[in-house]
């Protein structure tokens, strides 16, 4: 594994639109044969309206917190180059995750093909048409806002008090911390964290944490949530949950930004909980896995800084999340297993952008099985120049610390531990699948 010089995806990317570009050129009139399909037929309607509905309406819609709505073509018409470039770049959706290293299935991936982004590009380029409406899906039936996915929840813990986002603040981010107010240690069987209803279009993520005292004095928790506007809330598979303690306190990390109105917040999180005294059979862990406290060291106007960081598995392990945290200057995070008959295997690479904090779920079928004894080898790199746009200061050296000006590198990683034999089942279960 190397250090970042050219993205995969970015690469692709780049070669898309540069055989787009050279394609067009090429392809003078008089129209293509009959049977190849030319630039110019690829419409709204048809070919990129499918996408915007899969990928980009969930945010892109009124009330929310994406700048515009793209729910029609009126809407659309105008950002259309803009739209071609964050797409062509990967910014948009935000999905950082290199689609070619590693695991390839995720639970709710907006990210688009090669494909898509081509039929984006090609669209725009060819003036960006309406085409017949006749050829529309109907439109998407979008969730409210404001409806729970994962149901009712039976105990809400709310910010301790309501934060006040100005009409012209700049963005801001911020750790505030809540009594859970629970008395009694529980499970956790799904999680949700929702903004307050009006505060949507000001709230741009939240990632939720917990923390409380073990007995030997030691901090426990880890992370709970993320919530970004179009994520569902985690429902936790039947029979796997996740403790909460008496005590917990609740860490909301939130990132505000404003929109030209005073608007009010008072971010919950809402929990389905299993029943008094029930443990279920699984037990899922979210912990910092490979933290770098005592060896980041970046360097003033340093690029491509990397830092290594190690966690060894206990027990036979299903690894079912990995979250890159860093900070302003983060800009990368590869996770590999190194399993103790020595084989390599890249888990997840993925760019880091301080302005969204993304949880990548791994689907079920595709989430890694190790081995007890195998280490998760977590590697980041940061960009301490001014071409990281975050950057505040490329001219000073910058360490480990909890401030947003400081750094960190390590991954949240959310697994849960099996039996040898269930273990054994399951590797042999997906050595059928994968063989079929
Ligand atoms: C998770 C929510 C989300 C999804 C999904 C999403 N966007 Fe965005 N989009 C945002 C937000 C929020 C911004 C404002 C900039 C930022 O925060 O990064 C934005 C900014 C943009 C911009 C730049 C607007 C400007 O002011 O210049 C474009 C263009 C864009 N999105 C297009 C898309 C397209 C096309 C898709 C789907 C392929 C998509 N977005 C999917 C939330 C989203």
């Amino acid at each position: 594994m190397k250090a970042r010089q050219e993205r995969p995806d970015r690469r692709v990317a780049a070669r898309v639109l540069v055989s787009l570009v050279v394609g067009t050129m090429l392809m003078a009139p008089p129209a293509a044969s009959a049977g190849t399909q030319s630039a110019s037929e690829v419409t709204f309607t048809r070919d990129v309206l499918p996408i915007l509905q899969r990928a980009c309406q969930q945010c892109h819609r009124p009330g929310s917190v994406a700048p515009m709505s793209l729910l029609t073509y009126e809407e659309v018409r105008p950002w259309a180059r803009a739209i071609r470039d964050k797409t062509a770049q990967r910014e948009m959706p935000p999905w950082y995750i290199e689609r070619n290293v590693g695991v390839r299935a995720f639970k709710e991936d907006a990210s688009l093909t090669d494909d898509e982004i081509a039929t984006i590009g090609a669209w725009v380029d060819a003036g960006a048409s309406r085409g017949n409406p006749a050829d529309a899906p109907p439109p998407l039936e979008l969730a409210s806002l404001d409806e729970w996915r994962i149901g009712t929840p039976e105990w809400i813990v709310e910010l301790p008090e309501t934060q006040t986002i100005g009409a012209v603040d700049a963005d801001h981010w911020l750790d505030v911390w809540a009594d859970s107010r629970l008395t009694e240690d529980r499970y956790i069987k799904a999680v949700e964290t929702k903004p307050s209803p009006d505060a949507y279009r000001v709230v741009h993520h939240v990632a939720t944490s917990m923390r409380w005292e073990e007995e030997d004095g030691e901090e426990g928790g880890g992370f709970l949530n993320e919530y970004a506007m179009g994520k569902n809330g985690d429902i936790f598979p039947d029979g796997t949950g996740r403790l909460i303690k008496a005590g917990t306190q609740i860490r909301f990390n939130m990132h505000y930004s404003s929109v030209g109105e005073e608007i009010r917040d008072r971010t919950r999180v809402g929990f389905k909980l299993y029943p008094k005294g029930v443990v279920p059979d699984r037990v899922l862990i979210s912990r910092h896995v490979g933290d770098s406290f005592d060896t980041l060291d970046i360097k003033a106007g340093a690029d491509n800084v990397r830092s290594d960081g190690y966690y060894v598995l206990p027990e036979p392990t299903q690894v079912t999340g990995f979250q890159p945290h860093m900070h302003i200057r983060g800009e990368r995070m590869c996770v590999e297993a190194i399993q103790p008959n020595g084989t390599i295997e890249t888990l997840s690479c993925s760019g880091h952008n301080f302005g969204w904090h993304i949880v990548y779920n791994y689907a079920d079928d595709a989430a890694p099985l190790l081995p007890a004894g195998t280490i998760l080898h977590v590697i980041g790199w940061h960009n301490n120049t001014a071409s990281n746009r975050y950057n505040p200061d490329p001219k000073n050296w910058v360490g480990f610390g909890n401030r947003s000006i400081d750094d960190m590198s390590f991954a949240w990683m959310s697994f849960f531990h099996l039996p040898d034999d269930v273990f054994e089942q399951k590797l042999t279960e997906r050595k059928r699948l994968r063989s079929n």
